[in-house]
């Protein structure tokens, strides 16, 4: 039995109306009508001329919002417990990390999936984890449309990639647009480490540089960041290269404001070529692979190693490589 508002019928869309703005009305469960009757179920006691408080047997409302909502008659309950509480979308697909002991499962979870999302087309399943000089990772198709190539949005930009031929992470998201909004204006940016351009697009759609060049190995992820910068017509003062950044740097012949190394795993022994493009002033962002109790002080010791005379502006922790270690970016300014 619920707590409901006994009115008229011809007057139950309006009341119904009313008690929702109030927040008053109960939505976990169903109003009910008779003949001339209709029981509206509430939140608590309220006055309203012609109705009257009753106690009435009212239908719940079974809400599908999350994957054991939709799995419990398909998994056991210790399955369940085995699901994922999260998962990355880029684009239409979801990727998801399946547990050992729910592998037997995987189908009929990535179908679930789409299910409850009509945005995801596509479920795929990590295979391995990010290796390699170009950091890819192998995708298993799960369910719904075979499609590797996606166009996610990010940032105000578009971007379209292969998630197994080119690196991408939408947990970088926010750590993106934090670099963009620190470019001041007419600032020459170099993002070494491009890949299909994310840092790039994202600081040129949300601050004003002058230049902001890219440079990376990958030839996919290359052809994805030309694709790219076509995709975001308004973008036209971003330059990319595709090449090894060691090779590149000596022909650049370019000093720039600000320089991001976007590659946690190896970024120190691309320090001497990032100095090869500064100068007094450059602010350089430096990202690191830590564990908590070596944050900041190990990746300060490795930039000190390369940098005479550096300003430690900023440390911040932007994303979990394992439990234990973080991706962390360290902000400095060469003097
Ligand atoms: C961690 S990913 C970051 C990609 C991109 N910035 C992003 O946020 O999605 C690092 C990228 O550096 C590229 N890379 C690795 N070594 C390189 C080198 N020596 N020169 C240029 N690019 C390189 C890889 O192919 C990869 O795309």
């Amino acid at each position: 039995m619920v707590l409901a508002l006994k009115c008229r019928l011809k007057d139950a869309n309006r009341i119904k109306k009313e008690l929702r703005e109030k927040g008053i009305y109960n939505k976990d469960y169903r109003m009910q009508t008779d003949v001339n009757f209709a029981y509206l179920p509430i939140r608590k006691k309220t006055a309203k001329k012609g109705c009257s408080v009753v106690q009435k047997r009212l239908k719940k409302i079974e809400r599908i919002t999350t994957l054991a909502d939709v799995l419990k008659n398909k998994l056991s309950k210790e399955e369940l417990t085995f699901l994922p509480s999260a998962y990355d979308v880029v684009g239409e697909i979801a990727i998801l990390e399946i547990k050992p002991e729910i592998k037997s499962k995987e189908k009929i979870i990535a179908q679930a999936l789409l299910k409850l999302h009509k945005n995801i087309k596509t479920v795929v399943k990590k295979a391995d984890s990010h290796a390699g000089e170009f950091r890819l990772q192998k995708h298993k198709h799960l369910a719904g449309k075979r499609q590797k190539t996606t166009i996610h949005k990010e940032n105000g930009v578009r971007l379209k990639l292969d998630i197994d031929k080119v690196y991408f992470s939408v947990r970088l998201g926010t750590e993106r647009m934090r670099i963009a909004q620190k470019v001041k204006k007419g600032e020459n940016v170099l993002v070494m480490f491009s890949g299909c351009a994310p840092y790039p697009l994202v600081i040129a759609k949300n601050s004003k540089p002058g230049l902001v060049v890219g440079i990376e190995k990958n030839k996919d992820g290359h052809r994805f960041a030309l694709e790219n910068l076509k995709l975001n017509k308004d973008l036209t003062n971003v330059e990319l290269i595709l090449g090894d950044v060691k090779k590149i740097m000596p022909k650049l012949k370019r000093k720039f404001d600000r320089i991001c190394m976007p590659l946690p795993m190896s970024a120190e022994d691309f320090l001497d070529s990032a100095l090869k493009a500064a100068k007094k002033g450059t602010v350089i962002h430096f990202y690191d692979f830590l564990e908590e109790k070596d944050i900041p002080k190990k990746a300060i010791e490795k930039i000190k190693t390369h940098v005479k005379k550096a300003k430690i502006l900023d440390v911040v922790k932007c994303g979990q490589f394992s439990p234990k270690t973080y991706r962390i970016c360290v902000d400095f300014k060469i003097l």
